[in-house]
């Protein structure tokens, strides 16, 4: 029996292991205040994605919660791609806005920035493009519109910790850059998210997003605080930010040999839909489109490899319900399915993969 080819697989070694002995000898786990290994890591994710600053969270979604936070969106409209994980529209509906999905481009699958322009209204506020499985979105003309319409651009760059746009960090581009850490990711984290800031306003905005991660504490002096505001418990724990600490000094190294996979994929399978190659991608995972994709995951399963689908889109969703009509989205949203790219496959495990798509899809 040959061992099961994992859809996702984060690298781990002895510096892990190391990281998490000495924060569990430690004793010191958690700190709303986000001193100790958090504060390293927000120091190191800050300069590695050249941004102003870093605020680190518990997870990808309350990053995205706390980034739409900042905005006041109650009865607004902000505008983002379908084709995501759910997080991404339930950031604007815990934040009282109101959700505007749009198509994506057929290539990079990244949210279509003319469809974008012709969805803003004198209610949008933000626009919320995520850099799908690592591929960065066209942020030069959604930049351009949200300077023309005097709106925010927010990312979730849940899925691309690594990726580059114009040789600059993706996380150093829009005002407010949402990543998460998910053991998934390519910067793995038991569980963990960031936030990083570009905006003229950062200073301010990165005090308040720290007091919002821990219920709104403010004012701290000596052990006498103030509340200002309401905040959530939404701040990252030691043990994380140890192993994100790790992981980030080998996050070139693990995203390059994402980067072959990628490419090796992209060159020998023949399937004509397939994610395009490109240098600026982490590549999260690697998508290709298959008609029978049913018949082809149960195949892919049966010769012991793992397949996903990202996303069902999330109009589509039962809680979202949305009765419009997204014409790749629809399209993609029946067909795409995720392979593998993590950095422990090793060239024969890749091979079968490239072998089986050509035989199966
Ligand atoms: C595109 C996208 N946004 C947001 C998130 C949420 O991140 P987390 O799972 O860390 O909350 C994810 C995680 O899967 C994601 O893929």
């Amino acid at each position: 029996m040959t061992d099961l080819i994992k859809l996702f697989d984060p690298v781990i070694g002895k510096e892990e292991e190391k990281a998490i002995r000495d924060t569990l000898y430690s004793k010191f786990w958690a700190s709303g205040a986000g001193t100790g290994n958090v504060s390293k890591f927000e120091t190191k994710f800050k300069e590695y994605t050249q941004s102003r600053t870093c605020v680190a969270v518990n997870n990808g979604t309350s990053a995205l919660h706390l980034a739409l936070s900042l905005i006041d969106i109650s009865g607004k409209e902000v505008i983002l791609p379908s084709l995501s994980f759910v997080s991404t529209a339930h950031a604007v509906l815990y934040n009282g806005g109101i959700p505007v999905f749009v198509d994506v481009e057929p290539d990079s699958l990244c949210i279509d920035p003319n469809a974008v322009e012709k969805s803003i209204t004198e209610k949008t506020k933000i626009i919320l493009p995520v850099h799908f499985a690592g591929m960065p979105a066209a942020l030069a003309k959604i930049k351009r519109l949200c300077k023309d319409h005097n709106l925010t651009l927010i990312e979730d760059a849940a899925h691309a910790a690594g990726s580059t746009y114009k040789n600059k960090m993706i996380g150093s581009h829009g005002d407010i850059v949402c990543f998460s850490f998910h053991p998934v990711k390519n910067l793995a984290m038991p569980t963990g998210g960031a936030i990083t800031l570009n905006d003229g306003n950062w200073k301010n905005t990165e005090e308040i997003l720290k007091s919002k991660r821990w219920c709104g504490i403010a004012n701290r002096k000596g052990v006498t605080y103030d509340v200002p505001r309401i905040g959530w418990n939404f701040y990252m724990n030691e043990f994380s930010a140890a192993i994100g600490l790790v992981q980030l000094k080998k996050l070139d190294l693990l995203n390059s040999k994402r980067r072959k996979i990628a490419k090796r994929y992209n060159d020998e399978m023949k399937i004509e839909k397939k994610m395009p190659y490109s240098k600026d991608c982490s590549y999260h995972f690697y998508w290709i489109r298959v008609k029978h994709r049913e018949q082809f995951m149960k195949k892919m399963k049966e010769n012991g490899i793992e397949t996903g689908i990202h996303y069902k889109p999330i109009h589509q969703m039962k809680y979202y319900n949305k009765k419009i009509k997204l014409t790749n989205t629809d399209i993609v949203g029946n067909e795409i399915v995720s392979l593998p790219t993590h950095p422990n496959l090793s060239e024969s495990e890749i091979s079968k993969v490239i072998k089986c798509v050509n035989l199966f899809a």
